[in-house]
C-alpha cells in the first residue's frame, strides 16, 4: 500500500520544547490551529473539550502526558514515581469511555516502574518514558496501515458506505481506523461512495470525516443523523464502517460489544434491517479484555452541547431538560466483523477475540 498516506499530524512530542503539540480538532474545518503545552491541566482541558479526541489518539495523549509528567518532575526517582502515579490517575480519568486513554497512561507508567527497578537515573527514566510514548504512536500508525490492508478487501466497486463520527487520522493517527480500508481501497482504484453522518451534537462526522475524506479525493457526502434509515435504503448502502472507543474482549458472551460514538448502535440496527454489513475497525489497543458491560461508564457530556448548535444558537426551550450520552454500545450479534491490525475477526467473539489477543504482536494481553 505504498501510494496511500496522510500529511495530517494530530499529535506529537516536541523534543526541543519538551512539550506535547496537537492539532485542535475543535476548530476544524474552520481553522487548522496547532497548540502546544507542557501543562498537564492544559492537556486534560484539551482532552475534555475534544481538541484531542478519538480512542487511539487518546492512547497517545495518555502516553505522552505521562511522559510529560515524568519530564516535568524534579530529578529524583521518588518524585517521578509519585507524580506519574498521582497525576497519571487524573489524566487517565479525563474521559471515561475510550479504554486507550488509561491504557496509554499505564503503558508508560509500567516503563517508568521498570526503569526505576533496574536502577536507572532520573534522566534515563525520563528519556525511556518519552521513547515509550513515541513507540505507542509508531505502533498506532503502523496498525492503521495494517487495518487498511486487512479491511480493503471488504470494499468493492459500487459500494455505498456509511460512517459515523470521526475514526480518521485526527482520531487515530496514520490512515485512521474506519477510514483506513476506505483509503486503501481508494488507492487501489475501487470506486465507492461514502455517506458520513453529522454526528450531532458535535458534528465530528460533518466537520472532521468529511474534511479528511474530501482532501483525499474520496466521494463523500454529509447526511444528518436522522436521514440514515431512509438514505441507506434508497442508496442501497452495503456497509456501515465504524471505529470503536472500546471493544469488550473477555471470554464471555459480552465479547465483541462495541462502544462507539452515539448513533452507532442505531446504524447497526438499520444495517441489520436492510441486510447491510456492520464493520468495526480498531487497533488491538482498543480491546478491553478485563471489564464487563456493567463496569463501563458511558460519558455524559454537558447539556449545553445539545441545547445549542455548537455553542451558538439555542435550539431547546428554556427549562426543558436534555440528555447527552457521548457513546453507545452495539451488541456483538450486530457486528459483522472487527478489522484489526492483526486480522479480521468474526463471531463468535468470545472465541475469536481472545484468540486474536494470543498473537504476540497484540497490543493488549488477555489476563490468565
Ligand atoms: O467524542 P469523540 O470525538 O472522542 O468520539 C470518539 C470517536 O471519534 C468515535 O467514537 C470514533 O468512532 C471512535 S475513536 C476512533
Amino acid at each position: 500500500m505504498s501510494n496511500v498516506s496522510t500529511s495530517v499530524v494530530p499529535i506529537r512530542w516536541d523534543d526541543d520544547k519538551g512539550e506535547i503539540a496537537w492539532l485542535d480538532n475543535a476548530q476544524i474545518p474552520w481553522k487548522e490551529v496547532n497548540v502546544s503545552s507542557k501543562s498537564l491541566d492544559r492537556l486534560i482541558k484539551a482532552i475534555q473539550s475534544l481538541e484531542i479526541r478519538g480512542a487511539p489518539i487518546l492512547g497517545e495523549a495518555g502516553a505522552y502526558g505521562t511522559a510529560m509528567i515524568a519530564n516535568n518532575s524534579p530529578d529524583s526517582r521518588d518524585a517521578i514515581l509519585k507524580n506519574v502515579t498521582e497525576h497519571g490517575q487524573r489524566l487517565a480519568a479525563a474521559r471515561p469511555t475510550a479504554v486507550n486513554l488509561s491504557w496509554g497512561v499505564k503503558k508508560v507508567q509500567d516503563v517508568i516502574t521498570e526503569e526505576i527497578g533496574r536502577g536507572a537515573s532520573p534522566k534515563e527514566i525520563k528519556n525511556a518514558a518519552i521513547t515509550a510514548a513515541k513507540k505507542i504512536q509508531e505502533d498506532n500508525i503502523s496498525a492503521s496501515y495494517k487495518i487498511g490492508a486487512n479491511g480493503k478487501h471488504l470494499i468493492h466497486d459500487g459500494d455505498v458506505l456509511v460512517t459515523v463520527c470521526n475514526a480518521g487520522t485526527l482520531a487515530c493517527d496514520g490512515l485512521g481506523t474506519s477510514t483506513a480500508p476506505m483509503r486503501a481501497a481508494h488507492a487501489d482504484g475501487v470506486k465507492f461512495r461514502v455517506l458520513t453522518t453529522y454526528t450531532a451534537p458535535l458534528y465530528q462526522g460533518a466537520r472532521l470525516t468529511a474534511w479528511e475524506l474530501h482532501k483525499d479525493g474520496i466521494d463523500v457526502r454529509v447526511i444528518t443523523d436522522n436521514m440514515a434509515g431512509h438514505l441507506m435504503r434508497e442508496e442501497k448502502a452495503t456497509a456501515v464502517w465504524a471505529g470503536a472507543d472500546r471493544i469488550l474482549g473477555n471470554r464471555s458472551k459480552e465479547s465483541g460489544s462495541t462502544y462507539n460514538k452515539i448513533g452507532t448502535f442505531g446504524l447497526s440496527l438499520i444495517a441489520r434491517g436492510l441486510g447491510a454489513k456492520m464493520y468495526v475497525a480498531a487497533p488491538t489497543s482498543t480491546i478491553d479484555p478485563v471489564h464487563k458491560i456493567a463496569d463501563v461508564k458511558i460519558e455524559q457530556r454537558k447539556p449545553e452541547e445539545v441545547e445549542t448548535l455548537l455553542g451558538g444558537t439555542t435550539v431547546v426551550p428554556k427549562g426543558v431538560g436534555v440528555i447527552n450520552p457521548a457513546f453507545d454500545r452495539t451488541p456483538p450479534d450486530y457486528v459483522s466483523a472487527i478489522v484489526t491490525e492483526l486480522g479480521v475477526v468474526t463471531a463468535p467473539y468470545d472465541i475469536s477475540i481472545p484468540k486474536l489477543l494470543e498473537n504476540p504482536d497484540s497490543m493488549v494481553k488477555l489476563p490468565k
